[in-house]
């Protein structure tokens, strides 16, 4: 069992990045009810290439916001997910090629990664944004108040 409740205690504070990572967690739990019903190899394969798109496209989104902000942890957050990218890749491949015990060890890895990754990096990376924002503003309302 892979499920992913998603509860607040997983916002991290940007509306977008939480509704995306709630959607995954949606994705996630689909396709684990999917497993568990025993679905066909085709629906399984459908669902998992959707859950995979999902992923791919948020962690392009994290990417450029971390770029556009000058994260200094971009590379090692990026890093992150290269490497979960890299194991997921390996076993779809693995479950194309049969190994049907696959899937649900992605779907044990990817629920797992998926909480840790959240609180850790994903969190991380929203609260520089935010200090970044604040000291801007708090500039900006500096400067209108002295005249710059
Ligand atoms: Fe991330």
């Amino acid at each position: 069992m892979a499920k992913v409740e998603w509860s607040d205690h997983f916002c991290i504070g940007d509306d977008r990045v939480d509704q995306e990572h709630q959607d995954i967690f949606e994705l996630v739990n689909e396709l684990q009810s999917a497993i568990d019903h025993q679905e066909s190899m085709d629906k399984l394969a459908m669902m998992l290439e959707k859950l995979a798109e999902h992923t791919i496209a948020h962690f392009q989104h994290e990417e450029s916001l971390m770029q556009d902000h000058a994260y200094p942890g971009l590379d090692r957050h990026k890093h992150c997910h290269d490497r979960l990218i890299q194991k997921v890749t390996k076993l779809i491949q693995q479950f194309q090629t049969g190994e049907t015990s696959a899937i649900q060890n992605l779907m044990n890895f990817l629920a797992d990664w998926l909480r840790h990754h959240i609180k850790g990096e994903d969190q991380k990376m929203i609260q520089f944004m935010q200090q970044k924002h604040h000291q801007l503003t708090t500039v900006g309302k500096a400067g209108e108040l002295i005249g710059i």
